[in-house]
């Protein structure tokens, strides 16, 4: 039985009974699994434990999977149906059928983007920079920065909107913050880039084998001065224990909902929400304006250093426990592997999720495939480089030999915050010799940070399921101009 209820503007779909169950005990339960999309009926029984949402698929288990694919349209793609089609078994009735189109009344109220992001899906919204825009601007304008939704963009107030700190320590505390009265904190601002975790996928999955995740080239990741109150001033007024972070948690949750009436939350341990060189805002405003629908308004976290993921828009509440975030996005994705983990043995539940990013970068101009026109016999390269944890970049070479030889970038652009709180990426731009009659050119990159780690050569050792910290040096080819 689905139940279908309305809430913040949303419809929202619940199976009932199912909710609580395990993937496992269900599987004991039903000997074959079933859905409808369209006039088809498919048996994907078989197709369980590699779905990459994991459990969310039981959800629309004897149902119609058009309203679960409404809110996750990544679905709807060639390949997906393709695959589908693998698995029918019949047709329903033409008089069974459902009307599903209002259903497109979840994606109504969707802010206008910028025509010059390269749009990856439209429903959910995701979108990356184009490379040569990244190394345009230092701080990346707002309408240019990558876009990443799960869900619909949720339609808030500013004037009305409240976060709620809940401390579980024992007895259970709740503090709710106006955005006005969070402003009774210190305002600050801190210069950080953000990157999802699955930037520059597509390169391990054209390099090794496939991967699941959006095929993210190198622009998923975008630099901002974001401002508003810090999270640990905020913790501390609520009464957490700054000297028992040990086994705690800080789970953020957002306003937008999925299809199951589960809001998008996530989780970081307490220790890093409290240590000063995190630098982690409540962040109403981005490079000097109200922060863009896309991006949180009107209140986000930003977690510099970390994967994007745990910078979770549109805040509602901050619970500080024992537990991690119970969802989905927290327990079933942004984790890491090795090499060999399938989706069949890859396990969730201990792999660890990913808190702090690993070191990157990649040539931004020209790009792979370009046609490059040198001057006074050299040509310029030019592109970024970014680690987690508040590490700096302190070096980029780039090889045009395949790494006979390095060429150290000339020009290295960073911001200049104190040790251990480099959260901004650098942009670099090194100059390369070309010789006479040359034809072509393959440039390598490869950065170093302050902890003097640098980038592995190839992605054959880190590949993994998701496609995750995707970060060997950047190879591209280019086209030298006669
Ligand atoms: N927060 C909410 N509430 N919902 C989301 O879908 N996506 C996360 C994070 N915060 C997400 C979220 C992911 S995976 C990324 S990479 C970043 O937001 C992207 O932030 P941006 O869209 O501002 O670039």
């Amino acid at each position: 039985m689905i139940h279908v209820k309305r809430e913040k503007g949303c419809r929202i779909y619940q199976h009932s009974g199912l909710t609580k169950l395990s993937l496992i005990t269900l599987r004991k339960l039903l000997e074959s699994f079933w859905v409808i999309y369209k006039n088809g009926v498919y048996d994907v029984t078989s197709f369980l434990p590699s779905h990459p949402g994991g459990d969310q698929i039981m959800m629309a288990g004897g149902l119609s999977i058009e309203p679960f694919w409404s809110v996750y349209g990544m679905h709807k793609t060639q390949e997906i149906c393709d695959l589908l089609e693998t698995y029918r078994i019949g047709n329903i009735h033409e008089a069974d059928m459902i009307d599903h189109s209002a259903e497109e009344e979840l994606w109504s109220k969707e802010p206008s983007r910028d025509e010059r992001l390269i749009v990856k899906t439209s429903r959910p919204f995701n979108a990356e920079i184009p490379a040569k825009l990244q190394v345009a601007h230092f701080d990346t304008p707002n309408e240019l920065f990558f876009v990443r939704q799960h869900m619909p963009v949720p339609e808030l107030d500013a004037c009305k909107h409240k976060v709620k700190v809940i401390v579980k320590n024992g007895e259970t505390k709740t503090r709710e913050f106006s955005l006005q009265q969070l402003d009774k904190f210190p305002r600050t601002k801190v210069r950080a880039a953000l990157m999802c975790a699955g930037n520059r996928r597509s390169e391990m999955n054209e390099e090794v084998k496939p991967v699941k995740g959006i095929s993210w080239q190198g622009g998923a990741i975008s630099n901002a001065v974001w401002e508003g109150v810090l999270l640990r001033d905020v913790l501390r007024d609520c009464g957490v224990d700054c000297n028992n972070v040990a086994g705690k948690h800080v789970i953020f949750t957002g306003a937008d909902i999925d299809a199951t009436g589960v809001n998008f939350s996530t989780s970081i341990p307490l220790e890093q929400a409290l240590n000063p060189n995190n630098c982690i805002l409540l962040a109403t405003h981005m490079n000097g304006a109200e922060l863009p629908p896309d991006h949180g308004y009107p209140l986000r976290v930003v977690v510099p250093g970390a994967p994007a993921v745990r910078s979770v828009k549109w805040l509602e509440s901050i619970t500080v426990s024992k537990e991690e975030s119970c969802s989905h996005w927290h327990q079933k994705d942004y984790r890491s592997f090795n090499a060999s983990e399938t989706w069949e043995t890859a396990d969730f539940s201990t792999a660890p999720p990913i808190y702090s990013l690993p070191i990157t970068s990649a040539i931004c101009d020209p790009a792979d495939g370009d046609t490059v026109v040198p001057k006074d016999g050299v040509v310029e390269v030019r592109g970024y480089a970014y680690s987690g944890g508040g590490a700096k970049i302190v070096r980029v070479d780039i090889s045009p030999d395949c790494g006979e030889t390095w060429i150290q970038a000339d020009e290295l652009q960073t911001d200049d915050a104190p040790a251990q709180q480099h959260h901004s990426w650098a942009l670099w731009t090194v100059t390369i010799p070309v010789c006479k009659g040359q034809e072509d050119m393959v440039l390598w990159a490869k950065a170093t940070d302050s902890n003097f780690n640098t980038q592995p050569e190839r992605f054959d050792d880190i590949w993994n399921i998701r496609g995750v910290l995707s970060n060997a040096y950047h190879k591209i080819t280019v086209q030298i101009a006669r």
